[in-house]
């Protein structure tokens, strides 16, 4: 069951679940709010999107998102991998191989009925890897909203959204926010801080029009370039990985606090302004997850206590003392 919800619900919960990228959650804002009208094209998706840039930055994470907004399950996505179609002959995949040839025998990589629910987010990841017939197909699906499978059924996309990631130029692009970092202070400041997002979406969209076909990119209804993330926004994805962490931890009985000594630590130790919010998510995984479950293990917590997180950086770990829980006091998750 799809929730109505008004456009400032969606834009408000997005923008919270993606940290700076505004000019995206726009774009999808934007499709939502006309779908849920349901005045869209009745032959075409609901929506199609490209999102290019960075890696790390949330391209994958906003189909998750838009997901948990519209069905309130982040994993109610269709997810298809395109590095499982890097050859010409693994294209047919997606539809099933007609009978009497190899594969036949498998179903069509996407089912009709995985996309039958209305609003179903489909995610094509990682579209460059694909062999550029898979595109032709694509293109079938974005004039048409449908395909028809090798046994002749029907995939019907009218009811989904369809969100293609794609991480061409990465390298160039890498090389330009490596430009960009060293700008950051105590460097001098940027003096025009964007022009190095400028350029990344030059190079963005100069590498679709080498990458695929003009009728393949003007059948698009938005392309998004995603930004670099900067300090600030680490440090907010670093609450929202906290939060999640804290949240996962209490399910299994175990107040935490962590203290502003132990985020600093976890913020030194991820952030990276190259590769975006996956270090951190990384640091957060090894240095506080992994090893508060080790002390939990060993020491045991019971509910009448709370784990404190503090930093120990001459260890170069952080460290944990359990203390009582207060009389009255309550574990906030903010
Ligand atoms: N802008 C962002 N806001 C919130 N979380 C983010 C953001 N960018 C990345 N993340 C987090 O970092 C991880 C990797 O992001 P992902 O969306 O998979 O990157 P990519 O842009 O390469 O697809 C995810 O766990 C996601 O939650
Ligand atoms: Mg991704």
């Amino acid at each position: 069951m799809v929730r109505m919800l008004k456009a400032e619900e969606i834009r408000e919960f997005l923008r919270r679940e993606i940290i700076g990228q505004d000019e995206a959650v726009e774009a999808v804002v934007r499709a939502v709010t006309v779908a849920m009208l349901g005045v869209t094209d009745p032959k075409h998706p609901l929506g199609t999107f490209l999102f290019m840039g960075p890696t790390g930055t949330g391209k994958s994470a906003m189909a998750r998102a838009l997901a948990k907004v519209l069905h309130g399950d982040e994993d109610k996505v269709v997810v298809v991998n395109c590095t499982e179609f890097k050859h010409s002959h693994e294209v047919s995949k997606l539809i099933g191989a007609p009978p009497g040839y190899v594969g036949h025998d498998q179903p069509p990589f996407i089912p009709p009925e995985k996309i039958q629910d209305r609003f179903t987010v489909v995610v094509f990841e990682e579209l460059e890897k694909a062999h550029p017939t898979l595109c032709d197909l694509l293109l079938q699906m974005l004039e048409n909203g449908e395909l028809y499978t090798a046994k002749g059924e029907k995939l019907d996309f009218t009811k989904c959204f369809i969100i293609m990631t794609s991480n061409v130029s990465a390298r160039e692009i890498d090389d330009i926010t490596k430009e960009a970092i060293g700008f950051q202070p105590p460097n001098p400041p940027e003096e025009d801080p964007d022009k190095f997002d400028r350029h990344i979406r030059q190079v963005c969209m100069q590498a679709l029009e080498r990458s695929f076909r003009p009728e393949f990119i003007n059948r698009l209804d938005e392309i998004i370039v995603f930004r670099r993330l900067k300090m600030d926004h680490l440090q907010k994805i670093l609450d929202k990985f906290l939060l999640d962490t804290r949240a996962r931890f209490a399910i299994a009985g175990i107040g935490t606090v962590i203290t502003d000594e132990a985020k600093a630590f976890l913020l030194q130790k991820g952030a990276n302004l190259r590769y975006g919010a996956r270090p951190l998510k990384r640091a957060v995984r090894q240095y506080l997850e992994y090893s508060l479950a080790q002390f939990v293990m060993h020491h045991g917590v019971s509910e009448r206590e709370v784990v404190y997180v503090l930093a120990d950086p001459s260890n170069d770990t952080l460290r944990f003392e359990v203390r009582p829980l207060k009389k009255g006091e309550l574990i906030v998750m903010n």
